[in-house]
């Protein structure tokens, strides 16, 4: 009988969606609880990953800047690793079908469902001067992102899972009123996964728009590292033990070391137990320069390769919008609107 893996062959494997926002560089907490998955996930799924630029104009973005972080972060995902020919990797703003999608659900979502956005408080409190309607609307483009692709799964943290769940109340109304156009998606937690938080207050998540000692950037240079890791906030027991609750500083240290190292944490508690802050902060130190520098080498390499990046995001725009144009066009015509 043949191989029944090559019979098998004309089911699509599930496709994967995710998007990281171009604004600031991410951060070692965006690598480990997010990025370094991506890699691993192509292996056994269709994955796009796209640039989430246009969900950045939501707050107001240098022009330059805006360039110089988008290029950046295309090259970064090279240099984790992404193979441009395994995955789509693209700009949001390149894929016109993503603003067009965003409008046609924006009049399938209700205001009551947005306001209720914890994201949208915290941001609208964060940016009282500028509380435009896209922020407001932020959650039905990213329904868009997700349902273009007819993604089964998308990896996101925890921060994301209310926009996962408005996504999937805006597919189901829709199919509910038009049949099956879209695809209802999952959510998709890494095996890997880990909440990394702030280095100055670890109570929260490590972000890169807070101020520049909480968070360490992938493209800290060694000494950065090294002087933030030693200024991360622990407590006054002296005692190397997890407990994110009683312990929040040195859980923290003790979560990103294990993460980039792979070691069990009671290994690393046993091993690390008696030895001082110091040692723990040595080691964490040593540990997120190492993973960083192959990174940040790759990384300079494709920033200097204009042509192929280039050629890198002028391909994932092409095929990401033939997979995107399909969906727009049932959408549309399922709405009623004359096909051209
Ligand atoms: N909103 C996401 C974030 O800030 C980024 C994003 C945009 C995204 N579109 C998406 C993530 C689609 C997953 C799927 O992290």
């Amino acid at each position: 009988m043949d191989n029944p893996n090559t019979a098998a062959a004309p089911e699509r494997r599930a496709r994967i969606l995710s998007g990281i926002q171009p604004s600031g560089t991410p951060t070692l907490g965006n690598y480990i609880g997010a990025m370094r998955n991506w890699k691993l996930l192509s292996d056994d799924f269709d994955c796009l990953y796209m640039i989430a630029d246009l969900h950045s104009i939501t707050v107001r973005q240098e022009p330059a800047k805006l360039r110089e972080q988008s290029k950046n972060l295309l090259a970064l995902l090279l240099a984790i690793g992404l193979d441009p020919q395994k995955n789509i990797l693209f700009f949001q703003s390149h894929v016109h079908q993503h603003a067009e999608l965003a409008w046609l659900l924006n009049c399938y979502t209700y205001m009551g469902e947005m306001s209720r956005m914890t994201q949208f408080k915290d941001k609208s409190a964060k940016h009282a001067d500028n509380i435009n309607c896209g922020l407001f609307t932020y959650p039905v483009l990213m329904a868009g992102d997700i349902l273009l692709y007819q993604a089964n799964l998308v990896p996101v943290g925890k921060d994301q899972t209310q926009h996962l769940e408005i996504c999937r109340d805006i597919a189901t109304r829709f199919n509910g009123i038009y049949g099956n156009v879209f695809t209802v998606p999952e959510g998709y937690y890494p095996k890997l996964g880990a909440n990394i938080m702030s280095l100055q207050d670890p109570l929260h998540k490590m972000s890169k728009s807070d101020a520049d000692d909480c968070f360490i950037s992938m493209l800290d240079e060694p000494d950065a590292v090294r002087r933030k890791i030693r200024r991360a906030v622990t407590d006054s027991d002296g005692e190397i033990r997890y407990n994110p609750e009683t312990k929040p500083g040195v859980s923290n240290l003790l979560t990103i070391l294990c993460a980039l190292t792979g070691e069990a944490m009671e290994d690393a508690v046993a091993r690390l137990s008696g030895k001082g802050y110091g040692e723990l902060k040595a080691e964490v130190t040593e540990a997120a320069v190492s993973t960083l520098a192959p990174i940040q080498q790759d990384f300079k390499r494709y920033l200097a390769d204009k042509a192929f990046l280039e050629e890198t995001w002028r391909q994932g725009a092409e095929r990401a919008s033939r997979i995107a144009e399909r969906t727009l066009s049932k959408a549309m015509k399922k709405i009623g609107f004359i096909p051209r």
